[in-house]
Order: structure tokens, then C-alpha cells, then sequence
């Protein structure tokens, strides 16, 4: 068997050891990998020699220990309605002689996958966004990395904050979940997080922070810094979320960024000392955490597994902590969202959260 693999979307923590373990599963079967550079570019383009690379067992070791993707990553919509390449992608796979291609990648690849899936081309895919916002699965690649970066980054923030007595805003991302700013802010003990879920007015938040001041000040507390996680989607009720530029991507996604600037003009009106910095990249860039690591391995291995079945057309997926499947046509369903009490429920901890948000 002959098999390509690619990565699409945004780079994360875990793309390098996911090749890996593809590589180590499919060389223990005896299969041939190649990897297809720049994620859909590589099959929607017809001089493609140098977007093709054999991958043997001597990557194993290197890939599993890098962050991003040394096969290069790109937002190339191979089915998109105006540039529909689904010709131009199976003549590619009958070119190079590809028998199935694993596609690693979030909402867009992964339903470019199931839409060329659905017109006869094997494919199996494996779940990666820092955002863990993807439909059925509960882990994608590089979220557990990114969840540290944070952390770690609102300690630091933290220094400052209280150095200058400052209303910190630390701006993360998450499109339209927010895992990463819930998750993060609450390891991080933050004062206010503010997700893409929960629109709020500014009066709302305002009355938080005044709240959350008085409350240290009844404890006696000289400090008067506060800590507000704001997830990149996050938007004031009645407004549209903050857009870094105003290019649309093949997918239509507009990049996002910004919004947590946005709010600390209108704070700068109600507190004395503001700041804002937003991890951006940094969360994206780590070296992968032991959990990336493992489960991107895992993900490689059951992918090829999979295609040694018989099985494509699907996802990997973890549920309930165990490895299943999904089929990638289901992909692009509703994202997965966080519902603060229902999230709380399931993760079973007992912590009570007075939410920013005007619906709570
Ligand atoms: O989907 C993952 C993600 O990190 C989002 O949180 C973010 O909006 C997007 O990728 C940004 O990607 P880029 O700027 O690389 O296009």
C-alpha cells in the first residue's frame, strides 16, 4: 500500500508526531509513506514534484519531538465552489500511485476530506486545532501544547500586572469555542474570561472587574490587578467579532485578532492603568507537550491501522478517552461549544464560575 499524508489549516503541536507515527505504523506494515507538502496545495496543483517527499523510518525519531509541521501546512480548498479541484486531486493520486491519503487537520481539511471522501477518494483523517472545537471528537492536536503556553504566559503576565496594578487583558485564541480561554484562564486562577459563547455588554463586564476589585479590597488586599482572559472570537453583544484584516481564506474565514485591544480602549475609560497583549502564535509554536505527543502517535498509527482495514472515510476520534471513528462527512456539523454549566457537569468539578456573559 501506498500512502500520503498531508497537513492542512493552521500548524499545530502534534502534526510532526502524528507523521511520525504513520510512518512507524506503515513501515512496520511494509507500506510506502510519502508526505504531500502544504496540506491540499500539493494534490490541487499539477507540477507538484516539489511538493512531494518520501518519508522512511528516519524521520520517526526527529518528527516526534518538533512542533509545526515539517511538511508545511496551507488553507488550500480543494472543493471550494468557485475552484473546484476534485479532477485535478485524483489525477494527482493516480499519478503518484496513492492508494489512500491521511489528512491531518480542523473543520476545513478535514471537510475538504469528507466532501473528496464522498466523490471516491480514500481518505482518512486525524484531528488537529488548538481550539478543540471540533465535531466528534473530544482531543485534536495541539490543544493540551497551547493550554500550557497559556498558562504559562498568564504567569508571566501576572508579574507585571501586579508590578503596575494593572487590568491585564491576555488575549488567546479560539475562534468560535472557548476551550483554550476557559481552560487556561481557570488553571491560570484569571479574574474575568470572556468567550466567543457568551456575548457580553461592556456595562457587564465593567461591573465584573469593579466587583472582583471590591472583593479583594474587602479581603484587605493591597493588590489591585486583574487578569482578563479574552478568547480571539469574543465579541461585545450587537457587535461583530474583532477582524485582524478583512481577507476571506479559501474556507471564508475572515483571521481574527485583536479584540482584546479593542476592549482595553473602552476600559481605559473606567480604570486607571490598562494593558493588553495577546499570545497569538506563541501558543501555536510550543514543542509538543507528552500529550500532543502521545496521542498525535496514536492518532498516525490507528490511521493506517485503519486503512489496512479496509476503512476510510473517517476520522479518528477520541471519545470517553478511547479511539473511535467518525465519518468525515459529519465534520462539518456545529462545532463543539462550551456550555459552562454542562461542561462543568461533565468534567465533574466542583467549581462554581460567576459568568461575565449576559446570558448567565
Ligand atoms: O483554528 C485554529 C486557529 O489557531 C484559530 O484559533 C485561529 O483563528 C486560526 O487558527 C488562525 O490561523 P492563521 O492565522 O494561521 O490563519
Amino acid at each position: 500500500m501506498k500512502i500520503g499524508v498531508l497537513t492542512g489549516g493552521g500548524d499545530a503541536p502534534g502534526l510532526n508526531p502524528a507523521i511520525a507515527g504513520v510512518v512507524e505504523r506503515a513501515t512496520k506494515l511494509g507500506f510506502e509513506v510519502i508526505g504531500l507538502k502544504r496540506g491540499w496545495e500539493a494534490l490541487s496543483i499539477r507540477e507538484n514534484d516539489d511538493h512531494v517527499v518520501a518519508l522512511g523510518p528516519e524521520i520517526i525519531r526527529e518528527y516526534s519531538r518538533l512542533g509545526g509541521s515539517k511538511l508545511q501546512c496551507s488553507r488550500t480548498n480543494p472543493v471550494s465552489e468557485e475552484n473546484d479541484r476534485t479532477d485535478i486531486v485524483k489525477e494527482n493520486i493516480a499519478k503518484l500511485g496513492l492508494d489512500a491519503v491521511i489528512a491531518i487537520g480542523g473543520e476545513d481539511t478535514l471537510g475538504a476530506a469528507g466532501v473528496l471522501s464522498e466523490r471516491g477518494v480514500p481518505v482518512v483523517g486525524i484531528p488537529k486545532t488548538i481550539d478543540r472545537d471540533l465535531y466528534g471528537t473530544e482531543y485534536s492536536l495541539g490543544y493540551d501544547t497551547a493550554l500550557n503556553v497559556i498558562c504559562d504566559g498568564a504567569e508571566r503576565i501576572a508579574h507585571t500586572a501586579e508590578s503596575h496594578q494593572t487590568i491585564f487583558l491576555v488575549e488567546v485564541m479560539g475562534r468560535h469555542s472557548g476551550w483554550l480561554a476557559l481552560r487556561g484562564g481557570e488553571a491560570a486562577f484569571a479574574d474575568v474570561i470572556l468567550i466567543p459563547e457568551y456575548p457580553f455588554t461592556l456595562e457587564k463586564l465593567v461591573g465584573v472587574i469593579n466587583q472582583r476589585l471590591e472583593e479583594s479590597e474587602q479581603l484587605g488586599f493591597e493588590n489591585r490587578y486583574k487578569i482578563v482572559i479574552v478568547a480571539e472570537g469574543t465579541h461585545i453583544l450587537g457587535e461583530d467579532a474583532v477582524r485582524r484584516d478583512s481577507k476571506l481564506d479559501e474556507f471564508g474565514h475572515y483571521s481574527l485578532g485583536g479584540v482584546g485591544n479593542y476592549l482595553k480602549g473602552l476600559l481605559d475609560h473606567e480604570f486607571s492603568h490598562t494593558r493588553y497583549t495577546a499570545l497569538a502564535y506563541l501558543q501555536r509554536g510550543a514543542s509538543p507537550s507528552q500529550k500532543d505527543r502521545q496521542i498525535g502517535r496514536r492518532f498516525g498509527y490507528n490511521a493506517v491501522e485503519m486503512l489496512k482495514n479496509g476503512e476510510s472515510g473517517f476520522m479518528i476520534a477520541l471519545q470517553h478517552s478511547r479511539l473511535t471513528k467518525v465519518p468525515l462527512r459529519e465534520i462539518g456539523k456545529s462545532p463543539r461549544l462550551v456550555d459552562v454549566d454542562a461542561s462543568y457537569d461533565t468534567d465533574r468539578l466542583n467549581v462554581k464560575i460567576e459568568w461575565a456573559g449576559a446570558n448567565g
